[in-house]
């Protein structure tokens, strides 16, 4: 979910809200809503849907100087209007917006509001009604809100209206992101400094279990325990026009065709002088004095992560383990004496990776993040940060951020290969500089990847990937993919596995995509090609150039071994991103998900 608000002299509080919740829209899309102060009346315009049809839905209402706004992923309650927020308590004197969970909610409800009717089904409706409560007893705002939210289990950003006190916005945070961003005359608070980006580049973090009253002219922070904390802003360092669109289409091609000029910043950020690499001396150390390294994400980046393992068990000769975030808390395997943890998040923010950075930190284990967004919760609280240089990913679809974090880390694998003294056989930064010309070859065979896309997958129910070594754990990108945009039912699979069950899901004219990028298994893969082809399935092979055959269906560029994942996911992204248009499918914004999921 994604949090907007906005309190200052001019009356500008809609339009500053509308498009904040537009910029937002990645974190969720099922419902919106805003809340807003005019002359002493408290009114609040929600919608089961999009931004644009809260637009709508906003025309005419009266101009205001203080409001608060909410994108939706629902969590409790299916996406609704009345489960939309803001939510307003029994009086309607105090209106809420929330992003998290709050895990002791039944429990408040029933120690506390045993008597209050509630108007919907979610956790964050329990909040604004125990404001209430509190109120009736304290008799005052501040005291009320700290009160409430001192109660409260679970993660939360929230941000809520008095409507007799519209002089201030209140503000609360607990694991969940939210920043204050300070302007001239105006403040505003936002889930992620792009949403305000328009009105200013100053923003003031906000610590856990910290709360924030807001006025047109002051910030101040306070811990739950009522003492105040001071903080100077920082500047975000995000360029607007980043977050345009332009010319494209949708995000996610724009993206897709970026992936290019990203690795080529990463190569210019990572180089270091006189040959060595830009990697600071304590990464570095931590990197060499690891006996073993755990990598924590999920979705994409979890795939990501997968193929760095080959990269760091290869170049840097270092046992890597890559696990789901949201299983490692509770499923925790037995670690090494000496373990690094590796958290890579295109966000930053993802909760499940949270959470187990939290654990982590409580062990005492050093942990590295790998995110795009520097200033993002998991890079603050892990003792090192690397920069994916990738730009603001829009598209809920990752792509440039999943190449990014290979590159990524097959530098930081070279480096810590150099440190042990270990000579690698190639130069990471001139192999990578030539799958960044490979890209650019493929971002330019669109044409090709939409032919297939329409032959292979325009009526397909399901579709299989199926590749060896590296190229697995590509198939199981291209099937994410696949899933996210297109509905297709998709699963990559171990060229080899699939004969030991899955096989029985082939059919006459079953999509099968098999990779060939690797020469040792190019034999094997093939078979396995073979295999499917018996059983009727309609097989797309893409190989690599010096690994082709006659009858394969698309040929990338040669690249090194060890980096071929950079290249090979692109003919699927693209695939992809063709089945979802063919299919009328909203490329950018996919049903059901969202990009940041800051719940667990
Ligand atoms: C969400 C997104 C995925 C993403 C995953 C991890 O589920 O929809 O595209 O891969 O989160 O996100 P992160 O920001 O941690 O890389």
């Amino acid at each position: 979910c994604g949090i907007v608000g906005f309190i200052g002299k001019e009356k500008r509080a809609t339009e500053v809200l509308l498009h904040g919740l537009e910029k937002l829209e990645y974190r969720g899309y099922d419902s919106a809503g805003i809340a807003l102060i005019n002359e002493d009346e408290l009114k609040i315009t929600k919608v089961k849907g999009r931004i644009s049809a809260l637009k709508q839905a906003a025309e005419g209402v009266s101009p205001a100087s203080v409001g608060i706004g909410h994108t939706r992923w629902a969590t409790h309650g299916e996406p609704s209007k009345e489960n939309a927020h803001p939510h307003q308590s029994a009086s309607g004197r105090f209106a809420i917006v929330h992003n998290g969970v709050i895990e002791n909610y039944q429990q408040l409800k029933e120690e506390y509001l045993a008597d209050v009717r509630f108007a919907s089904e979610t956790d964050t409706e329990v909040i604004v009604q125990l404001m209430e409560k509190m109120y009736e007893t304290v008799q005052d705002t501040e005291e009320a809100f700290r009160k409430s939210v001192r109660l409260l289990k679970g993660s939360f950003a929230i941000g809520m209206l008095d409507r007799e006190r519209p002089e201030t916005m209140y503000v609360a945070k607990n694991k969940s992101p939210l920043l204050i961003g300070v302007g001239k005359g105006f403040n505003v608070i936002a889930s992620d400094a792009m949403a305000t980006l328009k009105e200013t580049d100053q923003y003031v973090e906000i610590h856990d279990m910290e709360m924030v009253l807001v006025t047109t002219d002051e910030v101040t922070i306070k811990k739950f325990d009522g003492t105040t904390v001071q903080r100077l802003p920082y500047t975000a360092k995000i360029d607007a026009s980043d977050i345009e669109k332009g010319t494209y289409p949708h995000y996610m091609l724009k993206e897709i065709d970026e992936q290019p000029i990203v690795l080529r910043k990463i190569i210019q950020e990572y180089q270091g002088e006189k040959g060595g690499f830009a990697i600071d001396a304590s990464i570095r150390k931590a990197m060499k004095n690891a006996d073993r390294i755990y990598i924590v994400a999920a979705g994409t980046s979890f795939h990501a992560g997968l193929a760095g393992k080959v990269l760091l068990e290869k170049l840097a000769n270092i046992p890597v383990e890559v696990h789901v975030a949201s299983e490692f808390s509770y499923n925790m395997p037995l670690l090494s004496e000496k373990p690094l943890f590796i958290f890579i998040s295109q966000s930053g923010e993802t909760a499940d990776s949270r959470a187990v950075l939290v654990k982590v930190k409580e062990l005492g284990y050093p942990a590295l993040t790998i995110t795009n967004v520097p200033g993002s919760t998991l890079s603050r609280e892990a003792d090192y940060t690397l920069h994916l240089h990738a730009g603001p990913e829009i598209a809920v679809a990752s792509t440039k951020a999943y190449t990014a974090q290979i590159a990524v880390l097959a530098i930081l694998a070279a480096d810590t290969a150099n440190e042990k003294g270990r000579k690698l056989p190639f130069d990471i930064m001139q192999e990578l500089a030539i799958a960044a010309n490979a890209m650019d070859v493929l971002t330019d065979h669109k044409e090709e990847m939409e032919k297939l896309a329409k032959n292979y997958l325009h009526s397909a129910r399901n579709a299989f990937f199926i590749g060896r070594g590296s190229d697995y754990y590509v198939s199981l990108e291209g099937a994410l993919k696949l899933k996210e945009i297109s509905y297709i039912q998709a699963e990559g699979f171990a060229g080899g596995e699939l004969k030991h069950g899955t096989i029985a899901l082939i059919e006459k004219g079953t999509p099968v995509i098999a990779l060939v990028t690797q020469e040792h298994v190019n034999y094997s893969i093939r078979s396995n090609v073979q295999e499917v082809v018996a059983r009727g399935a309609n097989a797309m092979v893409i190989s690599m150039k010096g690994l082709e055959q006659t009858a394969d269906s698309f040929v990338i560029p040669k690249v090194q071994q060890l980096l071929t994942p950079l290249i090979s996911v692109i003919p699927l992204q693209l695939l992809a991103y063709y089945a979802a248009l063919y299919r009328g499918n909203d490329v950018d914004k996919p049903r059901n998900l969202a990009k940041s999921v800051t719940v667990e």
